[in-house]
């Protein structure tokens, strides 16, 4: 059971954290794995890239090292798997189309996206929230799933087998106190998640979100030391500890396997049970 081996996926945002970890479980699993990001830490205009993305988040990331592109798809070649980094800004529609194409080309199809790539560093009460934050994030979490979703549809449909994860968040199905913007645009990667599988399920593509509590990535863990409240959040779950990424990359794997090939249109919450203390 639970073999992926002939598979190819794109996990995008997978230079760290989640899409990292999502990586790796989908090639232990057995799948051909692409790892993409707009970070490679062999790009020679990292630092001026993360300046680019318009994020704090990615400043620290090129500052501390926390870019492993290329290590993981080395980690993933050394399981005997096919892989490579490929440079992707998931706003840039071009971009992805050609990448999409190289993959094609390089692998010889594409069965597995996970739409991981996200902005996670706009934190402000609403009127506080920055414009030009909120329409970085509903570019980069929203619009762009979006066009990963669409560039890779004509491949599913070819192959009439296809497998979409989306990262969504407890903010998006609770809100988010002072994430506006992230809170609306992983509210709105369930609508459509839900739609690509109204619409997926007559050429056997699935798609799904999977919906995490607090899970210590990096990111993660950055904000659980800066921010009192993730003490609250802890403690709201039912077994008063954060999440690890692998429990976020073994549900997306899962998702992607034929065995769940019945499972479409759900969130799913891998969220230690937060939710149940606001019922
Ligand atoms: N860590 C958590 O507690 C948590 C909780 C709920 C949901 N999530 C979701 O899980 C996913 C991963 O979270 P994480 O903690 O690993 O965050 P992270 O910030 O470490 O990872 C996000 C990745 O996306 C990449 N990225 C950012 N903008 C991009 C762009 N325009 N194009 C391509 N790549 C881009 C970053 O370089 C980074 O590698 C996100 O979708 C996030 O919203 C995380």
């Amino acid at each position: 059971m639970f073999d992926l081996t002939g598979k190819v996926a794109v996990v995008t945002g997978a230079s760290r954290g989640l899409g990292r970890e999502d990586a790796l479980t989908l090639a232990r699993l057995g799948a051909d794995v692409v790892i993409t990001d707009i970070l490679l830490e062999d790009d020679p205009d990292l630092r001026t890239t993360a300046e680019g993305a318009n994020s704090v988040l990615a400043q620290v990331a090129a500052a501390q090292g926390w870019v492993y592109a290329n290590a993981t798809a080395e980690e993933i070649r050394r399981m005997g798997r096919r892989s490579t980094a490929i440079k992707m800004d998931v706003t840039d529609r071009d971009q992805i189309r050609e990448v999409f194409a190289r993959v094609k080309e390089l692998f010889g199809r594409i069965d597995i996206l996970v739409n991981n790539a996200a902005t996670l560093d706009h934190t402000a009460q609403i009127p506080n929230q920055d414009y030009r934050l909120w329409d970085r994030d509903i570019a980069v979490n929203l619009t762009g799933s979006f066009n990963c979703t669409k560039e890779v549809w004509p491949y599913m449909v070819e192959q009439q087998w296809g497998r979409i994860v989306f990262m969504s968040s407890v903010a998006g199905t609770l809100g988010g106190f002072g994430q506006a913007s992230y809170s609306a645009t992983k509210a709105g990667v369930i609508g459509l998640a839900r739609t690509a599988a109204l619409e997926g399920g007559r050429y056997n593509i699935t798609a799904n979100a999977v919906v995490p509590g607090i899970i210590l990535s990096e990111a993660g863990q950055a904000a659980a030391q800066s921010n009192p409240m993730y003490e609250r959040f802890k403690n709201r779950t039912v077994f008063k500890r954060f999440g690890e990424p692998s429990h976020i990359a073994a549900t997306v794997a899962f998702l992607c396997t034929e065995e769940a090939g019945y499972i479409t249109g759900a969130a799913i919450e891998v969220a230690g049970g937060i939710p149940l203390f606001t019922a």
